[in-house]
């Protein structure tokens, strides 16, 4: 299949394009740069610098059958601080996406959605049919999104899969000996910066909050394997048919609370991880895990990956960034 993939240089975008690549697919990468490095994109890809605003005087040159999109603002403070911001790239960017694609008759699109849609979950394991109440921006681009695409696809008779994402980590590295990771400018995720902090020359981790109604007293979540997350986007290419919108959690169904992961940090990289505890931060549920039911179902996948596998891939990936 010939596939465009947006934000294909960002940390999922890239992993998803080589794993496209390796089973034999075409890519299209556009990208803005805006977060994303030009050298993340995988070799074999062909790319192009643009925004997902600007792509409809090009699409039709293509010959695209399907999109997979991840070019989005991803930062949860961000998003508290510059509204605006989120709703312009995230929601209106990607409503000239679809405009775009069905214009130019692609007829699938595979969104990367989120667990932020949910905000504080009324249970856990969360399910797709649960209240969507998000507690951030970020959350509520997401959602906008998601309801628009199930509008798009019932309308215009697209295929819409929206997956959303619990706590993705680990990184990938390919048959070529290329590595795909996170490298975010601002990094706000726990396992990245708990390895920061575990090299040598690392500031130590800030610990949000250790009086969450949890067994430990630190947030649980919910993580998932970079891998496996990027299988789950191949398998999407494939379910559903026209006038149909999927919705699928990508989780484990497993939760490890913040001081787990550090101990597993621990012990992965054999070094200590200094810690000062401080106050909760803003809009952090206590425990976000996923039921992924639908997921086994739906697009017959499950995690391969486990915890100990994701901080070792993402500690190999750091070390090789230096
Ligand atoms: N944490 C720390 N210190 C850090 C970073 C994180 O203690 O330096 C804690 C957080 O408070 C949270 C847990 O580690 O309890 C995980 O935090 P992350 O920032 O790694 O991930 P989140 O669960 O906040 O974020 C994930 C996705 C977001 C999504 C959000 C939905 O990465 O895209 O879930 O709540 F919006």
């Amino acid at each position: 299949m010939r596939v465009l993939v947006t934000g294909g240089a960002g940390y999922v975008g890239s992993v998803v394009t080589a794993q496209l690549l390796a089973a034999g697919h075409e890519v299209v990468v556009v990208d803005d740069l805006s977060t994303g490095h030009a050298d993340a994109v995988p070799q074999g890809a062909v790319f192009h610098n643009l925004s997902i605003a600007a792509l409809d005087p090009v699409l039709g040159d293509w010959n695209i059958e399907a999109a997979i999109h991840f070019a989005a603002k991803s930062l949860v403070g961000e998003s508290v601080r510059e509204p605006a911001l989120y709703w312009r790239n995230n929601v209106v960017g990607t409503i000239a996406l679809l405009d775009s694609l069905r214009a130019h008759g692609v007829p699938r699109i595979v969104f990367s959605s989120s667990a932020a849609t949910y905000g504080e979950p009324e249970q856990v394991p969360i399910r797709e049919d649960q209240a969507t109440r998000p507690t951030s921006p970020y959350g509520s681009s997401k959602l906008a999104v998601d309801l628009a695409l199930g509008d798009y696809a019932r309308s215009y008779g697209m295929t819409a899969v929206s997956l959303r994402y619990f706590n993705v980590a680990g990184a990938m590295r390919a048959t070529s000996g290329v590595s795909y990771g996170e490298r975010h400018d601002t990094e706000t995720h726990l396992i990245p910066n708990a390895l920061r902090a575990a090299a040598a020359a690392g500031e130590p981790l800030s610990l949000f909050g250790t009086d969450y109604p949890t067994d430990d007293g630190t947030c649980v979540r919910d993580y998932i394997h970079v891998v496996d997350l990027a299988d789950a986007h191949v398998r999407a290419l494939t379910v559903g048919g026209p006038g149909e919108h999927h919705i699928v959690n990508l989780g484990s169904g497993t939760g490890y609370s913040v001081r787990q992961v550090l101990d597993t940090v621990r012990e992965v990289t054999g070094r200590d991880v200094p810690v000062v505890e401080v106050a909760r931060r803003a809009g952090d549920p206590a425990v976000l895990v996923a039921s992924n039911e639908r997921a086994v179902g739906l697009l017959g996948w499950a995690p391969t990956r486990d915890l100990t596998q994701m901080v070792a891939d993402a500690w190999e990936f750091e070390q090789r960034q230096g």
